[in-house]
């Protein structure tokens, strides 16, 4: 792979500026849904979801807390909807008896998604809610449904905004589409 992230980059699907702004956005109507929560925690899917949450949270004005958790999945032509996704990191903060909101970068497959929401689920917070910043519906094999989407997006691996490609270039500001062939001529 080379330095520069602009060999894979086939073009910007939504920019700096997009995104702030929707985030913004999301930001004002989670404070409204949760405007009477007094127990309120944001839990950050790593890695990807860290750039979301991160801009996300400076624009939700109810109090709240923010925990992590990391989840893996693997052998991706043969999982079953519960089963080869595994926590890497789990979460420190009580979640009973909690207004619990997920922050993730994207739901693809929703594998990983159902797990983390099943996991969560059955540690009893009085309310749970899905955020994700993207959106492949497409691509779904899993029933499940964001309460809030940042953008629909269709079906092209994307990278940047906490995205990586090959756990590389998260940092970049925006979403960007992967080229393909770039990555074939490595
Ligand atoms: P799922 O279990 O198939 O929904 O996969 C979700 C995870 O796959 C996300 O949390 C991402 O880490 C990763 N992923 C899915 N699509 C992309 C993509 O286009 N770019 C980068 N990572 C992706
Ligand atoms: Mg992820």
């Amino acid at each position: 792979m080379t330095k520069s992230y602009r060999k894979y980059l086939k073009e910007i699907l939504i920019d700096p500026e997009t995104l702030q702004v929707r985030i913004a956005e999301l930001g004002e109507e989670l404070s409204r849904v949760y405007a009477e929560s007094d127990n309120l925690l944001l839990i950050c899917i790593l890695k990807g979801g860290v750039m979301f949450l991160t801009d996300l949270t400076r624009h939700i004005d109810v109090p709240h807390e923010i925990d992590f958790m990391a989840a893996s999945s693997y052998g991706k032509g043969i999982r079953s909807a519960s089963g080869n996704v595994r926590i890497e990191m789990d979460t420190t903060a009580q979640i009973e008896g909690r207004d619990v909101l997920i922050v993730e970068d994207i739901i693809d497959s929703g594998y990983t998604l159902n797990f983390v929401m099943q996991t969560i689920k059955a540690r009893s917070p009085k309310s749970l809610r899905l955020c994700t910043l993207l959106d492949k519906a497409s691509r779904r094999e899993v029933a499940i449904e964001s309460d809030y989407v940042g953008f629909r997006i269709e079906n092209k691996f994307v990278f940047g905004y906490g995205l990586d490609l090959d756990e590389k270039f998260r940092n970049l500001p925006f979403v960007g589409v992967v080229d393909e062939d770039a990555l074939k001529s490595d």
